[in-house]
């Protein structure tokens, strides 16, 4: 099966998932979405009332302010993978509950493998937490740390950011910094190859008859 194939694959899961009891009050569940070959995945909290009208990731205020931060980082949605770490809304958009997370954590988990993104940039404590367990998101937001085969950075909720203004200047200098971090990393972890390969593919097809009938 493609990337592709197992990202719809589990997006069908989860819209019959009854392993929480998050499913009981859903309206639409929320999968995430993106390109299967994503170079970075965002992962946020969960769905809040616009994400399970829609069943869409971040298509509230806080997903405005996201494409804001996104569009500053030079990246469009369709550049990458947008997720979460319970794919159900929590009644009253309350915290998800440990046993939550863990019944959807499977999902999360087959998402990540098959997707195998260079970067998880986490939104949220509950995301940083499944990456980086007891750290304090004040003191290490923004910097970019190697975890197994790829690389986390934590960063603030951008719905946290907008109710606390102090935390504005924070996140947007985080995301501000995120092109630079995606060729470090790439560079560890010797995927440039694979961003030639993609701006190869990126290539128009007419683009690619003009370049052929050169020869
Ligand atoms: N907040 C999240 O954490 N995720 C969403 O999808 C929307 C808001």
């Amino acid at each position: 099966m493609s990337a592709e194939e197992i990202i719809s694959k589990i997006a069908e899961e989860v819209s019959v998932c009854t392993n929480c009891a998050l499913h009981e009050s859903r309206k639409k569940s929320v999968p995430g979405e993106g390109p299967a070959n994503a170079e970075i995945m965002f992962i946020g909290e969960g769905p809040g009332f616009h994400e399970n009208e829609q069943g869409r990731p971040f298509v509230g205020a806080a997903g405005k302010f996201l494409d804001q931060l996104l569009a500053q980082a030079g990246v469009t949605r369709a550049d990458v993978f947008i997720g979460n770490v319970v794919k159900c809304r929590p009644p009253g958009n309350r915290d998800p509950l440990p046993e939550e997370l863990a019944a959807c954590d499977i999902h999360l988990e087959a998402q990540i493998k098959a997707i195998n993104p260079s970067i998880i940039v986490t939104l949220g404590r509950f995301s940083m937490n499944k990456f980086i367990p007891g750290a304090k998101i004040s003191a290490i937001h923004g910097q970019m740390r190697r975890v197994g085969d790829r690389f986390v950075i934590p960063m603030f909720h951008p719905a946290a950011a907008l109710h606390q203004a102090a935390l504005k200047p924070a996140i947007l200098a985080d995301f501000a910094k995120l092109p630079n971090q995606l060729k470090e990393a790439r560079a560890a972890l010797g995927k440039n190859d694979v961003v030639d390969k993609k701006k190869e593919e990126a290539v128009q097809p007419a683009e690619k008859l003009k370049q052929l009938s050169l020869f």
